[in-house]
């Protein structure tokens, strides 16, 4: 194991300790109880589209295992459990007519949380867009945002008697640019322009979705989004490397934070950006309503990037998704930017081929103090995907995941000491899951799931992440077997 970082540092009491989960990601049950098809199912049932043709279908099957998996939560001492909920399980196409069977399962699995004591944090959107919506447009379309805020009120009038953490969507980047740019996510269209209309129409989605949310629930409400802000860094000082990463911070972070906490896209992003589309799908209106205010914004955080001005041009790729998950697209990603080179990062890498680097946490964290001091924090998902293997005693020692989180989780305390509000830490993720197009081939639990079985083993993370909370101090990595 390596890690050059201390052990033991403390953490606030009211410190929030969770775990985070998707729906189409541990659910299963894809067409029980009136649940209509998503974009994912769809996506996934296309050849070539998710590794060794994987599905959502079973997954962990946690839609018939809620009592076990919520039992498990409580074996970690989890203060929080961070769950999205299936918008076509409670419209099954995406407007109207409303499935009770499907608000009735996310309703008993908020009261077996609440009865365990364990605060329920709900997504509302985390990438399963009904079907019929995407035939309609989908996100490129300004109605699926009008749809998001009538699905968002009938199940903050479901569930907001007892929930009190909202977030009305997890990482936009992925929906807009991954769904509709580099097409490598659900529900795999490539197109520049429509991706940016679908960043707008999700920012849109948010500020209705999350006024509906807070006039239904009332003032207790903590409406959050979360982001996966990108630390990008340049390759070198020259101005056109300092400029490439310029150009990508707009397009990572500007597009959301920009209207969002400022009420404004950047001027430099709407400039970079006016060959591909003129932005007249914001009309006015749409600033104050995004701007709507947030208590609580949401980091996700796994890796860093480097960019440089590229000195050779961009070779499109075949459509698999290639070792980082975007690149083999034959669209990249961002959008105007072929004459941008992403560098390979220095290792060591996760499964994933993501680098380790807890210290561009710290640095995240810190800009976005710098940027919006009063706005408090919280890490909504932090993990790694290794190899793991199941010991002749049965145990999974993965040390690696351990260290992992052994140090972002020290990179946020020191964030913390330099001034930073950060109010929670969820671990991506409580199981092994279904990993979007690497589908089961990636392993991000702390619980390993066994999927011809479908039985839960806790992992030695999952043992060190436990210790963690009930003392509120970071365990040293080596003490991680004997936990178990
Ligand atoms: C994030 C997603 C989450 C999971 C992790 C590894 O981008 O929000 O569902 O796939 O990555």
């Amino acid at each position: 194991m390596t890690t050059s970082r201390p052990s033991g540092r403390q953490f606030p009491a009211d410190f929030l300790w969770g775990s985070a989960t998707a729906s189409y990601q541990i659910e299963g049950a894809a067409a029980e109880d009136g649940r209509g098809p998503s974009i994912w199912d769809t996506f996934s049932a296309t050849p070539g589209k998710v590794l060794n043709g994987d599905t959502g279908a079973v997954a962990v099957d946690h839609y018939h295992r809620t009592a076990e998996d919520v039992a498990l939560m409580k074996a970690h001492g989890l203060h929080a459990y961070r769950f999205s909920v299936a918008w076509p399980r409670i419209q099954p196409t995406g407007s109207g007519a409303v499935n009770q069977k499907g608000l009735d399962f996310y309703s008993r699995l908020v009261d077996q949380l609440v009865e365990a004591g364990i605060d329920p944090v709900v997504t509302l959107y985390h990438w399963d867009l009904p079907q019929a919506l995407e035939d309609a447009g989908g996100w490129p379309a300004r109605d699926t945002a009008y749809r998001f805020a009538d699905y968002a009120a009938v199940v903050a009038e479901a569930l907001g008697d007892r929930v009190k953490i909202w977030t009305t969507l997890n990482e936009p980047w992925c929906s807009a640019y991954l769904g509709y740019a580099s097409g490598v996510h659900a529900p795999g269209r490539e197109n520049h322009a429509d991706s940016l209309a679908a960043v707008h129409h999700l920012n849109l989605a948010h500020g209705l979705g999350g006024r509906a949310v807070r006039e239904i629930v009332g003032a207790e409400t903590q409406l959050s989004i979360t982001l996966n802000l990108h630390v990008t860094r340049a390759a070198s000082a020259s101005p056109e490397d300092v400029d490439a990463k310029r150009r990508i911070d707009g397009l990572a972070n500007g597009v959301f934070l920009g209207p969002l906490l400022d009420g404004a896209y950047p001027a430099d992003v709407l400039a970079d950006t006016a060959e591909i589309t003129d932005w007249s799908f914001v009309q006015d209106g749409d600033l104050e309503t995004i701007n709507t205010g947030i208590d609580v914004l949401g980091v996700n955080y796994y890796s860093t990037g480097m960019v440089r001005k590229s000195q050779t041009p961009r070779v499109p790729g075949d459509g698999t998704p290639g070792p980082d998950g975007h690149k083999s697209s034959p669209l990249s990603p961002w959008p105007g930017t072929d004459d941008i080179e992403w560098m390979a990062m220095p290792g060591p890498h996760t499964a994933m081929g993501w680098n380790i680097d807890p210290e561009g946490l710290t640095e995240l964290l810190l800009d976005l103090h710098a940027a919006y001091p009063d706005l408090p924090l919280a890490i909504t998902e932090n993990g790694a995907a290794f190899d793991d293997e199941v010991a002749p005693d049965g145990r999974v020692h993965d040390e690696r995941r351990v260290s992992y989180l052994h140090d972002h989780i020290d990179a946020v305390g020191v964030a913390m000491d330099k001034g930073v509000d950060v109010r929670g830490y969820f671990v991506w993720s409580l199981f092994d899951n279904f990993e979007w197009a690497y589908g089961y081939d990636r392993r991000f639990g702390i619980v390993r799931v066994d999927y011809d079985t479908l039985e839960r083993t806790r992992k030695d993370s999952s043992y060190w992440y436990a210790e963690l909370i009930r003392t509120g101090a970071i365990p040293p990595v080596e003490s991680a077997p004997e936990l178990g």
